[in-house]
């Protein structure tokens, strides 16, 4: 039987938002509490989720990775450039593997211009044909993309069949998802693509306050039942992932290390509430 892998693109036209942190986790959740056989592939020269994953990796007992994404041997850059995408594959945990990418993917905009002068759909077409047999191996493929419109993410929005919002809920940019969505329906009309908005995660990254959950319902307002009720908190443990890898420590009395227990919790309560949508967007299981 063959599959074909959910594919997910994370997306916010706002740096910092949390679109790697959601693609590492939501990543670790489906490979690690729901045994999905689940790839990453890192479409970002900055190479953050390349990293955070290479170290979660050496965290679980796979010593083989490089732990700066200058160190792969084959990413994401060199699959476009031989036309063979399996041997950038890197194994992470048991059902977890990444495509990695680093600073060289930043000739990738000017390459795929000079392949294809003057036609964008010839471009994305390429890297969906690229991509094509990892559908065929993989249940879930999470894309991560940089925070522009750019040929990363039209790449991604091109190939991915959800689209996964980050909403930073502060008073300020609680439209700022907007931007995005009405990028996104212009997108899928100009090329004749076929995407849908799967959930909007909120982000609240400044403390609780007691106008929380006034801001939460002025989103409601705004984006109906596309808004997760999961809300994604400031969690310092998060931001540690950065340098450490993500971690699932147990302590001497066989519980999770409670920090750990907090973060991974948040983000399988997200991967649920998606398969929820997902689910109801598509009947299929
Ligand atoms: N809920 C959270 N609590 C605390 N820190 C967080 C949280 N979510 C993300 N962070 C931290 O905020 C920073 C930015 O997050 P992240 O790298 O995921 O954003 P991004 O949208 O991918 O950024 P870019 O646009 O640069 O790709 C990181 O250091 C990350 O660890
Ligand atoms: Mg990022």
């Amino acid at each position: 039987m063959t599959k074909k892998a959910q594919t997910y693109v994370v997306g916010n036209f706002k740096g910092g938002v949390g679109k790697s942190t959601t693609v590492q986790m939501l990543s670790f959740e489906s490979a690690y509490h729901k045994k999905r056989k689940t790839l990453v592939i890192d479409l970002d020269p900055q190479g953050n989720t390349s990293t955070t994953l290479a170290l979660t990796a050496e965290n679980f007992g796979n010593a083989d990775l490089p732990t700066e994404p200058d160190g792969f041997d084959n990413t994401i850059w060199e699959a476009v450039q031989n036309e063979n995408i399996m041997d950038s594959i890197y194994n992470i945990l048991p059902n977890l593997d990444l495509i990695p990418a680093n600073i060289s993917f930043s000739d990738f905009p000017d390459y795929m211009i000079e392949k294809f002068p003057g036609n964008k759909l010839l471009q994305f077409q390429y890297i969906e044909k690229l991509f094509e047999p990892l559908k065929e191996i993989y249940d879930v493929i999470y894309i991560d993309v940089p925070p522009t419109i750019s040929t990363y993410s039209n790449a991604a929005m091109y190939v991915a069949e959800y689209v996964i919002v980050i909403l930073q809920t502060q008073v300020k940019s609680l439209k700022g998802a907007q931007n995005y969505i009405d990028y996104m329906n212009f997108f899928i009309e100009q090329y004749g693509t076929d995407l849908e908005v799967v959930g909007i995660i909120p982000f609240m990254m400044q403390k609780r306050d007691s106008v929380d959950q006034e801001i939460y319902e002025a989103a409601r307002e705004i984006y109906g039942d596309h808004l997760l009720q999961t809300v994604v908190l400031n969690q310092s443990r998060l931001k540690r992932y950065d340098g450490s890898g993500i971690t699932f420590e147990i302590n001497k009395n066989g519980k999770t290390e409670q920090w750990d227990r907090r973060a991974h919790e948040v983000f399988i309560k997200v991967l649920e509430e998606i398969d929820e949508h997902r689910i109801l967007l598509t009947g299929e299981e």
